[in-house]
């Protein structure tokens, strides 16, 4: 997949006095189906998370809470996503190297996977993504 296929999705918001509302449907707001869901929350300052790629999922990640960014990579470019807002995501098509980095204190990191876990969909060595992405 290229970068340019990674995109901000923004959710629809219900504003309410009361308190706001938004919503992600599989297939609908977001384009897959949605077979795992897991947060990433209690990062120590400083801290980077990702260094990987997969050959197969797909994500959407919300910052339910707080900040950080994402940086995407197709092996020829870079792009980087800041997330701070639970109204939008980015989704972050297959075949991406990714990094998570600049955390906030209490930041939530929401992801809603394409695929069940499997180790073995993981890149986790980026001359070895490259080679992937030059197949
Ligand atoms: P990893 O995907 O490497 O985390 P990050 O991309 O945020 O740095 O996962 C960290 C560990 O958790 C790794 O040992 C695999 C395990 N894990 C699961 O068992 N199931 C899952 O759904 C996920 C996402 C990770």
């Amino acid at each position: 997949m290229n970068i340019d296929d990674a995109r901000i999705i923004d959710l629809t918001k219900i504003l309410d006095s009361r308190g706001n509302l938004s919503i992600i449907e599989e297939n609908k707001d977001i384009p897959f189906k949605i077979e795992r869901t897991y947060w990433i929350y209690d990062v120590p300052g400083g801290e980077v998370r990702g260094g990987h790629a997969y050959k197969e999922n797909q994500e959407f990640i919300v910052a339910l809470s707080g900040s950080f960014d994402v940086v995407l990579d197709d092996g020829k470019e870079q792009k980087i996503f800041s997330l701070n807002r639970s109204y939008y995501g980015l989704y972050v098509p297959k075949e991406m190297w990714r990094q998570m980095k600049n955390f906030s204190t209490n930041s939530l990191a929401l992801v809603l996977s394409s695929t069940k876990f499997d180790e073995n969909d993981y890149i986790r060595n980026y001359e070895e993504f490259l080679k992937f992405q030059n197949k």
